[in-house]
């Protein structure tokens, strides 16, 4: 698939960037049709800024503690965003919660990566909640974003299993295998125009039937 020049897409982090890494390496095989056009970040010091910085993406760095309120940030977020161009924003351990301010400026267009299989275990902490509850799957949620912390429309979900010597790190490195995958896997179908919401629900166009629920995972 080639990679269209038309569209870019920004990207919020906090922290490792990791799967900002996994969108830009996606974007660089050309297995998505976008690229990344600018990495903004809350936190001057967050891995992901040199990530971007060694594929040659802008970054900026935008501090939430500059700003009097979450509105006030939020609306610098957005002006950086539109002056970039970018046509879809997608967060990737982005650590604040966006105000509808924010959310009604990218109608269906923001993305959030979940560290569970929601609409269990939303919020901070994900796996060590998975644990704490003692299920025996966990995994990782694509979604929209909407005015809700991790409420939004479901794209695309990744299990992974819980095994009884799991820590809240062994799980969080399972899960992130697969949220690497699943992500650039939801971007993809963003831009083929393949995502049709329907209240809360995302229909996948095309997605093919496959009976066992573990071939559900991206690597299956
Ligand atoms: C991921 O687990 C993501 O689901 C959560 O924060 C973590 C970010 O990891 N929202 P990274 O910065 O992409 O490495």
């Amino acid at each position: 698939m080639a990679v269209s020049e038309k569209h870019t897409i920004a990207v919020l982090i906090s922290g490792s960037g990791s799967n900002l890494q996994a969108i830009i390496d996606a974007s660089e095989r050309g297995e998505i049709p976008c690229r990344v056009g600018i990495v903004l970040s809350n936190k001057e010091d967050a891995y992901g800024l040199d990530r971007a910085k060694k594929h040659g993406i802008p970054t900026e760095v935008v501090s939430h503690k500059e700003f009097p309120t979450r509105e006030a940030f939020d609306r610098r977020l957005i002006e950086v965003i539109r002056k970039s161009g970018a046509a879809l924003v997608c967060l990737a351990g982005f650590m604040r919660v966006l105000t509808p301010v924010f959310v009604q400026a990218f109608p269906h267009r923001i993305l959030n990566i979940h560290p569970a299989l929601l609409p269990s275990f939303p919020g901070t902490h994900g796996p060590k909640q998975a644990l704490d509850h003692g299920v025996r799957f966990s995994g990782c949620t694509v979604h929209f974003l909407d005015e809700g912390v991790d409420t939004g429309p479901i794209i695309v979900q990744a299990i992974v299993p819980v095994y009884d010597d799991d820590t809240e790190d062994t799980l969080a490195a399972r899960i992130l295998v697969q949220e690497h995958k699943i992500y650039p896997m939801a971007i993809r179908l963003f831009f083929q125009g393949k995502l049709k919401i329907e209240g809360r629900r995302v229909r996948v166009l095309g997605e093919p039937k496959i009976p066992e629920f573990f071939h559900r995972n991206p690597d299956a």
